[in-house]
């Protein structure tokens, strides 16, 4: 498959676009400030809160899982069976779905944070995957 580039200049505050790359949809999260702010009092509810398990290239293993912080790339696959999460965008500390934001998976209720981290007691093994991609300027970014 090709690789994908896509404009950041258009992705608003707290939107998520969707691109396809071979075959799968990715996304692209602008985070808000408030996002990556709480994202650390979240380590403790994570099963791997720093991406150590392997699958990940290195930008994904620090604590945004991301080249920039504000712009959260991901492969929009649930790591357990492969259903497609639902966003749940900033809900300003009112928890839906136990997630205060982030992603649900509606098949059987794995629960992600805003960089993709999945939470313990659910049965997604993984995080959600970070894709290969590369900034070639400060709003573009190609996908492959
Ligand atoms: Fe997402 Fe099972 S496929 S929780």
């Amino acid at each position: 498959g090709a690789p994908v580039e896509i404009d950041l200049s258009k992705v608003e505050p707290g939107q998520l676009i969707r691109v396809e790359w071979r075959g799968k949809p990715v996304w692209v999260v602008r985070r808000t400030p408030e996002v990556l702010s709480k994202l650390k009092e979240l380590d403790g509810q994570l099963r791997d809160p720093n991406s150590e398990e392997p699958q990940q290239p290195s930008y994904a293993t620090n604590p945004t899982r991301a080249i920039k912080d504000e712009f959260f790339i991901a492969v929009g696959i649930c790591t357990h069976l492969g259903c497609s999460p639902t966003y749940l965008p900033d809900t300003f500390g009112e928890q839906v779905q136990g997630v205060p934001s982030g992603f649900f998976c509606p098949c059987h209720g794995s629960k992600f944070d805003m960089a993709g981290r999945v939470f313990q007691s659910v049965p997604a093994p993984l995080n959600l995957v970070v894709p290969p991609h590369q900034y070639v300027n400060d709003t573009t970014v190609i996908v492959g």
